[in-house]
């Protein structure tokens, strides 16, 4: 992993220390670089994607467009004025921008916390580069931490259950307002704690192959190849 620090002259200036949300904008913003001119861009789901697309806006005359991974995503798009794309009809994209619940030093990440992670994995795949953006609390050592959210089809959600619980893992469905909540894909999530991901690669590849899941929250085959973490000295760039 390589590290630049590029400390914002806001930071410079600031002695109070700048809140998680703060740093999410600083980090939105810093994403911009990576964005072609003339393209169309891969546009993830969550808090500081959200900072992401605001953004984007401001340059939104300099690119064809987006493809989005979440209706919620889209929404927020389309309202700022920017054109979105279905997937099918865009063969790569030079860039795929999201968030993580939890990075590692290689660029391994867990996604899921907003429950987009099947498109936001759909989408990580047609692009060439991922460019992960996140404040610092988000760098971890061993993934594992942040209950691992995994997209199932209903009637398996009880096996896939048993098969975490044989790896030491707890799994919960994932309710809102009292009920299973249903993905943009009308399946659900189950969220796993209890688990140290050592070979993310590994766990990625046996996971996937169990019956009825339909992603799980690893990105290790999508990893990141950079990150921009939002850090107390500035925006950290890091290079996997
Ligand atoms: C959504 C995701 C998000 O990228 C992840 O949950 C981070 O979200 P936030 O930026 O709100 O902390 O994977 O499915």
């Amino acid at each position: 992993m390589n590290t630049t620090a590029s400390p914002s002259p806001a930071i410079a200036a600031s002695t109070t220390p700048l809140t998680q949300d703060e740093l999410k904008t600083l980090v939105g913003q810093a994403a911009l670089q990576y964005v072609v001119p003339g393209e169309i861009v891969g546009v993830g789901t969550g808090s500081t994607v959200n900072k992401f697309i605001d953004a984007l806006a401001s340059i939104k005359d300099q690119i064809r467009g987006a493809v989005s991974s979440s209706v919620a995503s889209t929404e927020r798009l389309q309202a700022l004025g920017i054109t979105v794309f279905d997937s099918n009809e865009v063969e790569r994209l030079s860039v795929y921008i999201d968030g993580a619940d939890e990075i590692d030093a290689h660029g391994n990440m867990v996604k899921g916390g907003g429950a987009a992670l099947t498109r936001e994995k759909i989408v990580a795949a047609q692009s060439d580069r991922f460019v992960c953006i996140a404040d610092e609390s988000k760098l971890v050592q061993t993934l594992g931490q942040f209950p691992l959210p995994v997209e199932v089809i209903p009637m398996a959600t009880r096996r896939v259950i048993q098969q975490f619980a044989a790896k030491g893992g707890v799994g919960t469905i994932r309710l809102k307002n009292g009920q299973p909540l249903v993905t943009d894909n009308g399946q659900y999530i189950i969220d796993v704690t209890g688990l140290q991901i050592a070979d993310p690669l590994a766990f990625e590849a046996e996971v996937s192959q169990w019956p009825g899941v339909v992603t799980v929250g690893v990105f290790a085959f999508q990893r990141a190849q950079v990150c921009l973490l939002g850090t107390a000295s500035g925006v950290k760039t890091l290079n996997f």
